[in-house]
Parts: structure tokens; sequence; C-alpha cells
């Protein structure tokens, strides 16, 4: 990876990813991309930044022209719940921008990396350490996507050669952006409640186990990935990875070690729900281990503990 360009790099991952790829490959060789939500003054300031809708293949083209870009990494997304109410707009901007960057990297003959989720999976999916390879008949237009993308991802790597790589992300919890229209992103907003109101009123019900993973791990997962040795990944596409598994009640637990009166009450969306029962508890994420070393560092423990520390410097501002 010389030179590589973020797509959504205003988004949740993308603006935590810029940094962290600047601060390993240079300032200079990492470009930050942004469509209607404009990026900060400090991630602007600190290397080269463009505005591009991703579902544009010309424009994108010039950008990787224009920068000699090797590495794309495709944060562009319309998460689970937000597809539900807007199928079209999903399908568009998930399935436009991986295939124009896997058809602008087949020329280029470079990388993409491209997130799959624990959304790709479905009801028909075995729940308890779901494998690696198992059924995968997702029911909602942000995991058929998802689907779709792995797919694509192994097609243009077997067809064409080029080095398309990504992970099975479980919920992503961090502190810089706020996640949008995501089923996890009860698992962000309950920290930030926590902090400034000691209570939350939470969207899934207790009981809902669902695969979670804090940012540092995110991230390092995606450039540890991308900086495998080839030959070793079987994979490629959609590596299952995660770092822990909880329901409402015990991030709660979790939280009231440190913040003793926190009050968790529950006002259950019923399309949130849905997509959650239709997802894995716990996934298996033994091929990420075997084929690339994935290992976490932060547990439900250790990533509280930082959240609650980072979310109350942050709210004091
Ligand atoms: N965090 C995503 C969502 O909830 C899952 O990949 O939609």
């Amino acid at each position: 990876m010389k030179n590589i360009l973020v797509l959504g790099a205003a988004g949740q991952i993308g603006s935590e990813l810029v940094p962290y790829l600047r601060n390993i490959y240079g300032d200079s060789h990492v470009v930050a991309t942004y469509n209607r939500t404009p990026l900060p003054k400090e991630v602007m300031e600190a290397g080269p930044s463009t505005q591009i809708n991703a579902t544009d293949a010309n424009s994108m083209n010039e950008v990787v022209k224009k920068f000699n870009i090797d590495t794309i990494f495709n944060l562009v997304a319309v998460l689970s719940a937000k597809g539900e109410a807007n199928p079209p707009l999903s399908w568009k901007v998930n399935m436009e921008t991986t295939f124009n960057c896997l058809e602008i990297m087949k020329d280029a003959k470079g990388a993409v990396f491209t997130p799959s989720s624990i959304g790709a999976f479905g009801p028909t999916t075995p729940k308890d350490h779901t494998p690696q390879d198992t059924i995968m008949r997702p029911t909602t237009i942000y995991g058929i996507s998802k689907v779709a993308g792995e797919l694509l991802g192994d097609y243009y790597y077997l067809k064409y050669g080029v080095d398309t790589r990504g992970l099975r992300y479980p919920g992503i919890i961090s502190n810089v952006t706020m996640p949008g229209g995501g089923t996890t992103d009860y698992a962000v907003e309950i920290y930030y409640a926590a902090v400034k109101e000691k209570k939350y009123r939470c969207n899934l019900p207790a009981g809902t186990f669902l695969d979670m993973m804090y940012m540092p791990d995110a991230l390092r997962s995606a450039v540890e990935l991308m900086e495998a040795d080839p030959a070793k990944l079987i994979h490629r596409n959609c590596f299952n990875v995660t770092a822990m598994s909880f329901d409402p009640e015990i991030i709660a637990a979790e939280i009231r070690k440190h913040i003793p009166d926190f009050v968790l009450e529950y006002e259950v969306d019923p399309v949130k729900k849905a997509i959650a029962d239709s997802w894995p508890n716990s996934m298996d994420d033994s091929a990420a281990r075997n084929e690339w070393g994935w290992e976490p560092e932060y547990d439900l423990e250790k990533m509280t503990k930082d959240m609650i520390e980072k979310v109350s410097a942050k709210l004091k501002k």
C-alpha cells in the first residue's frame, strides 16, 4: 500500500481510519474523500482530500489517476436499519460504490478493502459460533448487498487478479464519530447517554446478543488483513472477525462498574429487533486467526473503561 484512497472518510470508521493510515503510510499518501458530510479541519489540513460521489465511476477514476492510488478502502455504505427505510438507496450506494472500486482497480491493478458485516448472515444461519463458511440468506437489503459485495470481490480476484480483501465486521463501538442508521448503534449511544444522563432507553430488547468490536481493533484488523501474506489467504473477502458478544443487560452491568446509578430502560424498535434477531449471537473467527493471525485486544471490560474515559473527556469540552 503506497497511495491509499479512503472512501467515506467522514463516516464512523473512515474518520478514524484516515489518521490511523496517515500515521503508518505518511500524510501525503492517504487521500480522504467525502460526499455530503464535510471532513473535520484537521483531516483536511493534514493530507490530501477531495469531495466525490462514489457512485460516479468517472469522478472516482479521476481521483485514482490524479493521486496514483494503488489501494482503496471502500467504506461508503448505507447501514442496516437505514437501508430498510430506503432499500433502493441502500442498493445503489452499497453496490455501485463497490462495483466502481473493483472496475477501477482492475484497470489500475490495485487492491480493494471492502467491509462485509454480521449483516451478511440471516435467520437460517447457525446463531452461535457462526462458522466462517455457512448458510447466508440475509433478509435485509444491507445484508444482501454485503453478500453480493463478498462474491463480487471473490469474482474480481479470481477473474482479473484484483487484490480484493474484506472482513465481516461486527458492530463497531467508537468515540469520535457516531455511527448512523445501524442496528448495533445502541452499543455506542449507551455510553454517551450513561455519561450525560446516567440513563438510556435501548431500542433492542434484553437477551439480544450481537458481536461487537472496539474501533482500535477494527482499524488494526483492516490494516493487518491488507498487509497479510496473500499466499496464506483462503477466504480473502469475508473473514468473520469479532472481539466480544453481549446483550444490553451485560453492557449496562459493565457500565455500572463505573457509573453505579446508571439506569437501562427499553423502548424496542420492531424493525431493529427483527434485524438483530436475524443476525448471529456470536461468530467463530478462527479462519481470520489462522490465516492472518487476527487477535482482538479489547474485551468488554477494557473497552468500557476506555469509552467512559474518552466520552467523559469529550463531553466536558
Ligand atoms: N453496524 C452495522 C449495522 O448495524 C452492521 O454491520 O448495520
